[in-house]
């Protein structure tokens, strides 16, 4: 292929993907599967990694983020971000109908419109040329923070508009959210690596937002809705109509919103979202109500601080006083104890609910929970409810404060709580039965060693003696299995085909699969990546450990410790003499130059390089070749591998600490 027809390609590989995002994110009706979509944007990447000089900054393929840390530059807003006046009743919404209707010239016909008013972290958008240059925060309304590398990461913000007629250039603003979906997913993934869990979808998203790591931000699944076009001449002096518009250009725009005659109006669209809010996908924290004509809003004005032609109904968060009944403790695979407060039975938005999830010790002691109180529940984000505070009139007189167990209620053995740690966990690893199981369900997993078998078949098998541990698994013949309950002689022997084929898995799963605590994915990844097959694992320093890319104190202490036990070990024997993968495969390995030759050293790499992809080549070479990878300049920093453009922060701190600083040709000459 010539450069020209190159180019196109590319330019028609992007145009096609931008399209396909939005129709899969803002319309939401996707026209390809997801597989295809992943197909045609390898096709762009390697396109463009074999064709630098077309890189392109609004390029779907760069929404993935960069590992580089990142300052955020205030920047000055073009036009100031106010906030919005809040009401919580009806007479102060009638109150605000009358104030317009008397600023106005009588008779002068006007309409509202009403919007759901999302619970996130607003934001500023400014396109120039059909191309999203900056996003800010709204700080302190008059300088907000650069977040466009974050923001760039968001699949339903078009880097790019498409349709024809967009203006020169313009701002447009929102609300970033953390939908009810992900933000589950990030606090059970912060369960399992200990980490404190997160309290709402907003604080969430606004975290997110403000990381300093964009390829972190990516993986946040944020999304966000626009409501408030800015730019000298608008298209239409109606609010509603240019909201259509910029839909059409490529913005999420909610399909919630409507037009308003009057104050009924008003308040039965209020009362609809107040019982309906909790079937969406994200949080709202209320409804906003605008006057739609832009040129009566001119009219109006501001005060310092909020706009007269909008405000906002902010709903009661939905509570219910109940009863405390008991606290359950549960047992988790890996022993963390999470207690679980059982409820008098009560409606609470939409549902009955039983049950609260308490968390740990710290959060019952902060309630200062007495046996017998009644407890005020709240839903957020998550399906189950929390306690939000006791109310102290009606404690029972004598009750005494919760007391947090100190013996696990499974198998009795004292808990254990280590230092800097919320949570207790039961260390009877191998003779507890929910950590026997559930670390069998783990192994089983599809992301760990993929068996086909459900959680009801793990129990069964473990209950009527035939597995004790999950290396058991492999010893199981089909002659075992055909007679019991839930198996026949075909389904016995899917089940003994599937743990074969599961000898295939590739390490970092098995590694996964082991359930070492704290050691998710990324870790079982980046360990693997290290340290190649299990006996360089095993005779690994903590030192050496904590070299990996990614792994901190904790992680290294906890995989250490794992090595260092005899019953592991014997299970790991076993599960090697099946079979198992215990090394990185070998087509993965020849492609990785391997030496020590920055063993012991710690390194950054910051810039662009002659490529887009060059720099996390630099990066994944560092780790090859036995050094350390890290993302900010510190007293440890050995090497700072500077191209073009290099962080200036780190420049700098590397120049305070006279950190040398190499190029990538003297890099390379490193390695030979
Ligand atoms: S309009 C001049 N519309 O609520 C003010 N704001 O409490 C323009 N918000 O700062 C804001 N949903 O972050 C507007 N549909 C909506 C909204 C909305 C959420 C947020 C926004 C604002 C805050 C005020």
């Amino acid at each position: 292929m010539d450069k020209k027809t190159i180019e196109k390609k590319i330019s028609d590989l992007r145009d096609f993907l931008n399209r396909c995002n939005y129709e899969y994110y803002v319309l939401n009706s996707p026209k390809i599967s997801d597989y295809e979509y992943d197909m045609k944007l390898k096709e762009l990447e390697k396109l463009e990694t074999e064709n630098p000089e077309f890189f392109d900054s609004a390029s779907p393929t760069q929404r993935v983020g960069s590992y580089e840390n990142q300052e955020f530059k205030q920047v000055k807003h073009k036009y100031s971000m106010l906030s919005l006046a809040n009401t919580y009743n009806e007479g102060e919404i009638r109150d605000f109908d009358a104030r317009i209707r008397k600023l106005l010239p009588s008779g002068e016909d006007f309409e509202y419109v009403c919007e759901l008013k999302f619970d996130g972290t607003s934001i500023s958008l400014t396109y120039e040329n059909g191309r999203l240059v900056r996003a800010l925060t709204r700080g302190d309304g008059q300088k907000g923070d650069d977040v466009t590398s974050n923001v760039k990461t968001i699949k339903s913000v078009p880097l790019k508009l498409y349709s024809e007629g967009y203006p020169k250039e313009f701002e447009i603003r929102g609300e970033i959210l953390m939908p009810h979906s992900s933000f589950e997913k990030l606090n059970q993934e912060r369960t399992e690596i200990g980490e404190p869990l997160l309290a709402n979808c907003r604080n969430a998203a606004a975290g997110a937002l403000k990381t300093q790591n964009s390829s972190i931000a990516a993986k946040r699944g944020l999304d966000c809705y626009l409501y408030y076009l800015l730019m000298d001449n608008l298209p239409s002096d109606s609010h509603f109509e240019n909201m259509k518009i910029a839909r059409s250009w490529g913005f999420k725009v909610s399909q919630n919103t409507v037009k308003a005659k009057n104050i009924e109006e008003i308040i039965s669209f209020i009362n609809y979202w107040d019982k309906e809010r909790y079937n969406l996908p994200y949080d709202i924290d209320g409804i906003v109500i605008k006057v739609d004509k832009i040129s009566l809003r001119e009219k109006l004005g501001f005060t310092a601080k909020t706009p007269r032609w909008a405000i906002a109904y902010k709903f009661k968060a939905e509570e219910a006083a109940v009863k405390l009944l008991s606290i359950d403790y549960q047992v988790g695979r890996t022993g963390i104890i999470t207690p679980v407060a059982n409820l008098e039975p009560a409606h609470l938005a939409g549902t009955i609910v039983k049950r609260a999830t308490l968390h740990n010790e710290d959060i019952i002691r902060s309630l200062d929970l007495h046996e017998n109180d009644t407890v005020y529940i709240e839903k957020g984000g998550e399906i189950i409810p929390k306690i939000t505070r006791v109310d102290l009139t009606k404690r029972v007189e004598g009750s005494k404060p919760i007391e947090y167990i100190t013996k696990c209620p499974v198998c009795g053995t004292q808990l254990v709580r280590n230092p800097g740690e919320a949570g207790h966990y039961c260390p009877n690893y191998m003779g507890c039965r929910p950590q026997i199981t559930g670390k069998i369900i783990h192994f089983v997993t599809r992301k760990a060693m993929n068996i086909n078998c459900g959680e009801a078949t793990i129990e069964m098998l473990f209950n009527v003696g035939l597995i004790k541990n999950y290396a058991d698994i492999y010893e199981l013949k089909v002659s075992d299995l055909e007679s019991l309950e839930r198996f026949g002689r075909k389904s016995a022997e899917n089940f003994v085909k599937s743990v074969n084929d599961s000898k295939s898995v590739p390490f970092e799963r098995v590694l996964y699969a082991l359930g070492i605590r704290y050691v998710g994915e990324g870790a079982a990844k980046s360990l693997v990546k290290t340290f190649k097959n299990i006996d360089n694992l095993i005779n690994a320093s903590k030192e050496e450990l904590s070299k990996a890319q990614d792994i901190g104190e904790i992680i290294a202490e906890s995989v250490f410790s794992w090595f260092r036990n005899n019953d592991n070990i014997l299970i790991l024997n076993r599960l090697r003499s099946v079979g198992l993968q215990f090394e990185i495969a070998e087509s993965e390995a020849e492609n990785q130059i391997k030496s020590d030759k920055l063993s012991g050293k710690s390194l950054i790499v910051t810039g662009s390089f002659s490529s887009p992809k060059r720099r996390e080549e630099l990066e994944e070479m560092v780790t090859l070749n036995g050094g350390k990878l890290q993302s900010s300049v510190n007293a440890k920093t050995d090497f700072v591998v500077a191209g073009e453009k290099p962080g200036a922060s780190k420049i700098k701190k590397a120049g305070e600490l006279g950190t040398k600083i190499i190029s990538e040709e003297e890099f390379l000459e490193m390695l030979k």
